[in-house]
């Protein structure tokens, strides 16, 4: 498959006068099976972003959703206006509650939306749990199996039982794996389902072990320094050749992996474009 991917929703913008950064993530995909839409930012910066780079939405043949949270999520309903009828991938847990908790109160993050409005505005819903091909070449991973000892998740995310508040697995986390000439590119949502299970799980079922680039989030930002240690140090184990991050990984974590990575990092933000 060949891609150009085009950063249009994340929490930088890098001197693009027109474009808006929001703490969020969503990436337009021209590939040569037609154009995609990953993630929808959380809502403020979608319309703005895609006209500003000149990214038709109107054409797309379908939108991935990475996980429940708002800020992948808020942007539907302003692009789904723009699309019509529209296939949508996501995992059946999309419409959960879920919170995260903050000082003065716990504040609901998943999906701004009720399915029915979505669906009115055109949205087709098409669920799955495990590793699915969307397009020849295009592949969502579904639920991760969650496999190493450190990534333990945010303890922060939260879902309301009838025993009181729990921490929120996030199983409905996937990625987007995209099998070019070059070798397996991986455009993350949050990684809430930890980078190295991800890593692993893919490789495990594509066969194919040389990782041409990694983009999106790591949630490395929130996580605790031994994990993130952890995590680097695991990462380097991979035959990654670029790795471009984003959104929840921080400002510290990106300049670990920078130090790490060297010429292979790269900051991908609002206007970043990567082609193979
Ligand atoms: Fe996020
Ligand atoms: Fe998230």
């Amino acid at each position: 498959m060949e891609i150009k991917a085009t950063v249009l929703c994340e929490n930088y913008v890098n001197g693009q006068a027109g474009a808006i950064a929001e703490h969020g993530w969503a990436v337009y995909l021209e590939t040569n099976q037609g154009n995609f839409l990953f993630d929808t930012g959380q809502g403020k910066a979608i319309i703005n972003n895609a006209q500003y780079f000149h990214k038709d939405l109107s054409i797309i043949k379908g939108i991935i959703i990475s996980h429940h949270h708002y800020d992948h999520t808020g942007g539907l309903f302003s692009v789904l206006g723009h699309t019509g009828k529209v296939k949508v991938y996501a995992h059946p847990d999309l419409f959960k509650n879920s919170f995260v908790k903050e000082e003065a109160h716990d504040r609901n993050v998943g999906v701004p939306f009720r399915k029915e409005i979505l669906e009115s505005k055109g949205a087709e819903f098409i669920f799955n749990t495990g590793f699915s091909e969307i397009t020849p070449g295009m592949m969502i991973t579904g639920e991760v199996p969650r496999k190493t000892s450190f990534e333990t998740g945010d303890k922060r995310l939260l879902i309301k039982t009838n025993s009181g508040y729990i921490q929120d697995n996030i199983m409905d986390d996937q990625t987007l794996i995209l099998n070019t000439s070059k070798g397996l590119v991986f455009i993350l949502g949050c990684s809430h389902s930890g980078i190295i299970n991800i890593i692993n799980y893919v490789i495990e079922k594509t066969g194919q072990e040389h990782i041409h680039m990694i983009i999106g989030g790591t949630h490395l930002g929130p996580a605790d320094k031994e994990t993130r240690k952890k995590t680097i140090e695991s990462l380097k184990q991979f035959d990654i050749e670029k790795i471009g991050v984003s959104h929840c990984t921080g400002l510290e974590a990106s300049m670990q992996l920078y130090y790490e990575f060297g010429k292979r990092f790269f900051f991908c933000n609002v206007g970043t474009k990567v082609e193979v």
